[in-house]
């Protein structure tokens, strides 16, 4: 994943450039760059690192453009480095490019490219297209849009271009396929982005543009076309964000904030669908596709990372309230594979911005042999919300920090309703069970505020287990995904080798790497395998290890055995088999 940004209109690019990208660090930090195009001509700075490198290696430098492209890097072809850092130049200096995705194809381009005697500055799959299309545009003596025409309809993969051209001061040519392109439109003025972030103060009126369409974008005109250069005319929708929301609001960093902000989340989740007091659930997308997810004979939940630690909950969750069957599938496989996909499957992706690529791809593939798609995504509008043939949103806000938090429990709710709404229509779940249900689900944003309160009890435990090196997460049930997405959080963000496992299974191997340098954390809820899972903390105490449990306020047992505990209140007893 990587964040684009472009501006052109009478205000000074650079600014906007670096204030967008910044919003966009979130989809990449390995390295950053601007292309600005003024008086001056065409001027490339780039650098290995954050936003905030870039700007430092930046003063002094001549910035004025009125017309510019900014880039943040997730690296995929070529090491972060400052020459494999976007945006690239075209051999002839004329042209810059920056690019979101990867050209599965760039081999043979590349090849084709060096055969005529083409060399490379850096690494990357986004300098060998870059060239690619400066060759056409060559050979064919044509403008830059028609090269890009030509030129997409070789390759294969995903992207999102942005190229300017020194020629051309004012415009920019931008395509996608597979990854996001938002199109700001002000008055004389035009911004794009890899999401909505970088446009927010100046403009609420956006394009989202599709796949598979080339935008040619000026201060006062934006022109939209597919591959085969026919007109499409933009189909302009209104933001419904505020600045606010995407701001870190006195918290150290995004993710904290985004943790902090669960209850009022899942509130917002909720709200205006759930009616514990009427026993109703108003969701207006699986109303209307009740009749396929009444009589699915198999759910499929499609999803990657944490989404797909959400579909894992999800399975335990419908095949107990709706006792349809599920099979929870990582996208990046499911895509790649042969898929059975029989007449009554219903597929549900999952994903927080809509946009990942495997998953978007996974359900194209689906949607092609039959299937129904049922989307549950966060970002308004994303590409997976507009190919699903129904869905609900998170309404959990932008999610900034890249490592998932508010979505995965807004994910939950949504996922709870469903089989909840479901599990009514279908008769496989008693009025009583129902409606004890709906109280309890209400009741989680509260549980929730209050537990974040004890939040500073797990800093003195991070604090005492911070120098470990190694982490295991066990939990049985429905808290095994939740280990496992521990695990994933752990790794991810302070960078520790962490496993999530089944409580039970661990014996079956993992249990050999067991010491007293080991910490194990243990999601050990009271719930109906409590007994059990008090017996695998007995099985890590024989072995010295050091024992984290997050067990139900009032257990007695657990905090007996364990090193450290933190309490949780009791959630909802659906969680908890009753
Ligand atoms: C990863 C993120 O890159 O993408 C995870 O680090 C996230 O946190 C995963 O769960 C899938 O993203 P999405 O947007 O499809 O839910």
């Amino acid at each position: 994943m990587c964040g684009i940004v472009g501006y052109t209109g009478p205000k000074k690019a650079y600014p906007i450039i670096i204030k967008g990208l910044k919003r966009l660090e979130y989809r990449g930090y390995d390295s950053t760059g601007v292309a600005l195009l003024g008086n001056s001509g065409l001027k490339v700075y780039k650098k290995k690192g954050r936003v905030a490198d870039l700007e430092d290696y930046i003063v002094g430098k001549n910035v004025q453009a009125n017309t510019g492209i900014g880039h943040t890097r997730w690296a995929t072809h070529g090491e972060p480095s400052d020459i494999n850092a976007h945006p690239h130049s075209s051999a002839s200096g004329k042209l810059a490019m920056i690019h979101n995705g990867i050209i599965e194809n760039y081999a043979q381009l590349k090849q084709e490219l060096t055969n005529k005697g083409y060399t490379f500055k850096s690494e990357t799959d986004t300098e060998v297209l870059l060239n690619f299309i400066e060759d056409i545009k060559n050979n064919n003596n044509c403008n830059l849009e028609e090269a890009v025409r030509i030129a997409l309809k070789r390759v294969t993969g995903a992207y999102v271009i942005l190229l300017i051209e020194e020629d051309k001061p004012d415009t920019i040519i931008a395509a996608r396929k597979g990854s996001p392109l938002v199109i700001g439109i002000g008055k004389g003025e035009h911004f794009l982005g890899s999401d909505a972030s970088p446009m927010l103060e100046y403009t609420k009126e956006v394009v989202y543009v599709n796949d598979y369409e080339l935008a040619i974008v000026k201060p006062d005109e934006l022109i939209l076309k597919n591959l085969g250069n026919e007109k499409i005319t933009p189909f302009v929708t209104k933001l419904d964000l505020e600045l606010a929301a995407i701001e870190k609001g006195g918290y150290d960093h995004f993710m904290l904030k985004e943790i902090f902000e669960q209850p009022s989340t899942i509130y917002d989740c909720l709200r205006g669908r759930l009616d514990a007091a009427n026993g109703t659930i108003t969701m207006s997308g699986v109303m209307d596709n009740m009749e396929q997810l009444k009589a699915a004979k198999r759910i499929i939940i499609v999803a990657c990372g944490t989404s797909w630690h959400a579909g894992l909950v999800a399975e335990y969750i419908f095949e107990e309230l709706c006792r349809t069957p599920v099979e929870v599938e990582y996208a990046s496989e499911f895509r790649y594979r042969n898929p059975i996909i029989n007449k009554g499957d219903v597929i549900i992706a999952i994903s927080q911005s809509g946009e990942t690529a495997d998953t978007l791809v996974a359900i194209e593939k689906a949607k092609e042999q039959g299937a129904i798609i049922f989307g549950i995504v966060n970002v308004v509008g994303s590409s997976i919300a507009r190919i699903s043939c129904g869905g609900a949103y998170t309404h959990a806000g932008p999610e900034i920090g890249v490592a998932s938090t508010k979505a995965f429990t807004g994910q939950l709710a949504v996922l709870i309703m469903m089989a909840l709404k479901i599990a009514k229509e279908k008769g496989t779940i008693t009025i009583e069970r129902y409606q004890s249900l709906l109280v309890e689900l209400e009741q989680v944003p509260d549980k929730v505020a209050s537990l974040l309160k004890n939040a500073d009890q797990l800093k003195i435990i991070a604090e005492k287990y911070k120098g470990a090196t190694d982490a295991l997460y066990l939990g049985r049930g429905y808290n095994f995904p939740i280990a496992l997405e521990g695990a994933l959080k752990l790794k991810e963000i302070s960078y520790i080798h962490a496993e999530g496992y089944p409580a039970a299974e661990m014996k079956h191997g993992p249990i050999a790497l067991v010491d007293e340098n080991l910490p194990v954390i243990f999601v050990a809820t009271k719930d109906s395998y409590h007994e059990k899972i008090i017996s695998n903390i007995q099985e890590i105490k024989a072995r010295k290890g050091m024992v984290i449990a997050i067990i139900t306020e009032g257990d007695e047992a657990i905090p007996a055995l364990a090193n450290d505990v933190f309490l949780y209140p009791m959630l909802m007893k659906l969680l908890h088999h009753c």
